[in-house]
Formats: C-alpha cells, structure tokens, sequence
C-alpha cells in the first residue's frame, strides 16, 4: 500500500494516459495549496480531554468526519470502477460523496454500491447530486428529478463552471451517462462541458431552481461575499466557497483567501463549505479554522483513485482524518466546535 499522498501523486501520473493526466493536472492548483500551506495555527498543549470527536451535522444529516468527496466528473478516466470505487471508498470511511452531472457511471449504480457498502455499519445519508445547468429548465428539471428519484440527499449546484473548455477528448466508451443523449459525447476537439454549459444559469433560475426541490440546495463555486449572501436570500441551504479546483478562471484568488469574507457575511445563517486546494488534514483544519463547516477534496482521492481503485481511495480518506486528528490534539481542540480563529497565530 502506499504511504502518502505523495505517493499516490507519482502513482497516478506513472499509471494514466499523458493526456489524462494533463486533464486532471494544473498548474493552478498550486495557488491554492500555497495559501492554504500560509495558515499558521497555534499549539496549545497541555490540554486535557478524554475523547476526541470529529462529528458533525450538517443539513440534518449526521457524519463522523468533515471531509467530503467533490464532484469530479468521468471518473472511469481515471479506473476502470470509476464513480463505483469513490462511493464505495466513501462509505467505508463514512464520508459524504457528490456524484457529478458528468459522471461516468449511473446515478442508482453508485447510489446502490454506497448503500450496499454501508448496510452492515449504520444508515449513512445517501450520496449528494451535484447539478450542472443543463440546455433549459425542462432538461435541468429532468436531471434533478433522476437524482431525487435515485435517493440522492442534496443538491450540489455548481454555478462556476459556465464556459469551462478542456482539451480533453473522451476515450470511447466514457461518456456522461446520466445525461440527454445529445450532451453525453464531447464535442470534436473537445470535451463535453463546453456543449453542456452553452446556456449558463443566472440568478433567476438559481430562484426557480430552488422552488423544484425540497432537498438541500448548495451552490457550489461561491468566492465573492456579495453571491454568497445573495445565494442565502434565495433561499439556498448552504454554499461552497470554491474555485474549481483553479480550473476556470486562472486569475481567482486562492480559494482559502476568500474563506474569511463569505463566512463573516453569512454569518451562521446557512453552513458555508470550503474546496480547492485541500491536500492534508491540516488544510482541512486550516479551512475549519476560518469559519468552513466542512472540506470538498477533489485531485487528491482521484490520485488514489487512479493508483489503487476504492482501496486506494478509502485509505486516502483515513489518512487525511487521522491528519486531523492530530492536528486537533496538537492545538487542543476536543471537537470541531473548538475549532475557530482562535486557533491561527495573530488571532
Ligand atoms: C472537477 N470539479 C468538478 N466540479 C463540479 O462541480 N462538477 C464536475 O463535474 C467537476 N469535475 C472535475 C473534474 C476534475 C478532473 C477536477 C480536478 C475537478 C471541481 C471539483 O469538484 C473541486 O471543486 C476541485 O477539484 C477542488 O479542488 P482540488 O481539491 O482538486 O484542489
């Protein structure tokens, strides 16, 4: 078994495609994982508790840890199991998992294999959706009512995403299943978003969205105070201050530098959630620290994915929480209500 993240990195650059690889890769990303590396916390020892715990709920729904699997879409790119291998890992470690728009599997498949998974632990919340607008509101309410149907319990709608052009073309037999026939296949020379996103949604649909479901609706893609807050009026349950993994607009700031401003102007009404960038345990505490309820983690369990199917991805989950752990021990916090700025140096 591997060791490390690191390792698993190597591993998956050595196992895939040259340009599956460059897919999956950029540059970018290191605006990110640089900033969140700046976070400086503060040991405090000393500090006696008996029990550590890293529960929490969120949305009415109860987890053992704050770390959540982000969409990412065609997963069989990446190993042969695909989406199958993530849900499975996730439920092992009891972790939430967001299955993508553009997965490579079928929704009720993946559903089914995190179910199958937790049945002999205890009833976990099942899988969340992660929604892409589609080419109006008919197609978006017909992917939407296809997750509901399947048992999804949550809405993750990404909203940053509108123009995102990869060079990427799908290997035959790698397709967005789940979705309309006419938007499964990339386009020639390039890859399918670009056909799915051609009608970007705008904040009036984000409002007719949010009367279609009674599920959890999050907006996923939030770096700017102003839509987060606007997002809440909507109504919305929660955000995700994100940047996509640094894939869409190559000037946004570090997602971790972001954090701070949404959290203050949310201001407890809806949970906020934090991605990009997040590689250790110590980023997840970094991001709980300035006001996150919980962490997406993307590149680093597709890595694991890539180099060890659900094997790999189930220990990369563990590590990233025993990570945590640790650093709680460290800087004396017995529970992730403990964690706060109080936590970073200067505070
Ligand atoms: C993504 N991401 C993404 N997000 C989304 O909402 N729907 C999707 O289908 C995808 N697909 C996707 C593919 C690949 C290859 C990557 C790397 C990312 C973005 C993802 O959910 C998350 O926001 C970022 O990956 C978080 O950054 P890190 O952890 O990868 O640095």
């Amino acid at each position: 078994m591997l060791q490390n993240l690191d390792a698993y990195r190597l591993q998956a650059q050595k196992s895939l495609p040259n340009e599956v690889w460059r897919y999956l890769d950029d540059p970018g990303e290191n605006r990110n994982t640089q900033a969140l590396k700046r976070v400086a916390l503060m040991p405090r020892p000393l500090r006696i508790f008996r029990s550590l715990s890293t529960q929490l709920t969120l949305f009415g729904q109860s987890f053992d840890h704050p770390i959540i699997l982000a969409p990412v879409a065609y997963q069989k790119l990446f190993h042969p199991d695909g989406e199958l291998a993530s849900a499975m890992a996730a439920s092992a470690q009891r972790a939430q998992v967001v299955i993508s728009s553009l997965a490579s599997c079928l929704i009720e498949d993946i559903v089914a294999c995190f179910h199958q998974e937790v049945a002999a632990v205890n009833a976990a919340p099942a899988p969340w959706f992660q929604l892409y607008w589609q080419a109006g509101k008919d197609a978006t309410l017909q992917l939407l009512q296809r997750a509901e149907s399947a048992g999804c319990s949550a809405v993750v709608l990404t909203v940053d995403a509108p123009a995102k052009v990869a060079s990427l073309q799908l290997p035959a037999g790698i397709h967005a299943v789940n979705l309309a026939p006419a938007l499964q296949e990339a386009s020639p020379g390039g890859f399918g978003i670009r056909n799915l996103m051609v009608q970007a949604p705008t904040w009036d649909d984000v409002a007719w969205l949010r009367r279609q479901t009674k599920l959890p609706l999050i907006v996923k893609g939030m770096l700017h105070p102003d839509d987060a807050a606007q997002a809440v009026d909507l109504g919305c349950d929660g955000v995700v201050v994100s940047n996509h993994g640094s894939r869409t607009l190559p000037a946004a700031p570090a997602s971790i530098d972001c954090l701070p401003a949404v959290v203050q102007r949310v201001n407890g009404q809806v949970p906020v959630l934090f991605d990009s960038g997040v590689r250790t345990g110590q980023d997840v505490f970094a991001a709980l620290a300035q006001g996150a309820s919980a962490v997406l983690v993307g590149r680093p369990y597709i890595w694991a994915l890539a180099a060890d199917g659900a094997m790999g991805v189930a220990h990369l989950i563990r590590l990233m929480r025993d990570e945590l752990e640790i650093i709680m021990a460290l800087t004396g916090c017995a529970g992730l209500k403990d964690i706060g700025t109080a936590c970073l140096h200067g505070a």
